[in-house]
């Protein structure tokens, strides 16, 4: 499950500016077979790390040195992960919600090692293991990887991030259907082949609908969009919108 701050009067006000970058890496392909679009072998069961989150560390700067850190929220703010940088090849990824009252924490503290709740002064090492403070227990850990030089995976339970479904509406429309976390922002992208760059689609959410959307909202329960076909094959990604906070 996931966790979201017990204690909203306890907030940290964001003091730097929030900005906007897409998560993706939950692309899925589908070519059409016989004039009917279908997933192809490789993808015709659900990716098995539906569960991971999985970003460029190199979209944020506050990762390039080992000891930096970054508070990333994925649904409004309303759902936080501190990740921070331990060496060259290892993170550690914690629920910066405070055990102690529901307070989000600082970022990691290179000066101090360690990570600080401005609400009441608990303290926490790099790990999220309790070293003082009212807190009474550490930060919750996510099992946390890096594949290749930039891709962090991130395993969050309840975590969701996949295309379930390619069927085609009608001869110049596609139907995608994704599982939806509730008031996250969703983004649909295509690409003619893999080697060719993913480009932002517009949608609709009617069958007939003029397809002028750019972001859905999820809401917690599955989403249907409709995108007109370009081609007789792509690969759909599908992206999340996630914000820095610090
Ligand atoms: S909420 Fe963190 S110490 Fe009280």
């Amino acid at each position: 499950m996931i966790a979201t701050s017990a204690c909203s009067t306890c907030l940290r006000p964001t003091t730097r500016r929030e900005w906007i970058q897409r998560l993706a890496m939950s692309s899925t392909a589908y070519t059409a077979l016989s004039g009917w679009w279908s997933p192809t072998a490789a993808e015709a069961t659900p990716p098995p790390f539906s569960e991971q989150l999985r970003l460029d560390i190199r979209a944020f700067p506050s990762l390039d040195l080992n000891s930096g850190s970054a508070i990333i929220s994925y649904n409004g703010g309303m759902t936080n992960i501190l990740i921070i940088r331990e060496s060259e090849t290892e993170f550690v990824t914690l629920d910066p919600t405070c055990p102690h009252a529901g307070c989000l924490v600082n970022p990691y503290s290179i000066a101090t090692n360690t990570i600080f709740c401005p609400c009441h002064s608990s303290i926490f090492d790099i790990h999220g293991q309790r070293i003082g403070g009212p807190a009474r227990t550490g930060l919750l850990p996510y099992a946390t990887q890096l594949e290749g030089a930039y891709s962090l995976s991130i395993e969050i339970s309840g975590f969701v991030h996949r295309i379930d479904e390619i069927t085609q509406a009608s001869s110049s429309r596609l139907r995608l259907q994704f599982p939806t976390m509730p008031n996250c922002q969703y983004q649909i992208r295509w690409s003619s082949d893999l080697t060719s760059p993913f480009i932002e689609t517009s949608f609709s959410i009617t069958e007939e609908g003029l397809a002028d959307q750019t972001i859905h909202l999820g809401s917690g329960t599955p989403a249907t969009v409709y995108v007109d076909k370009t081609g007789n094959a792509g690969f759909f990604t599908l992206e999340l919108l996630v914000s820095q906070s610090a």
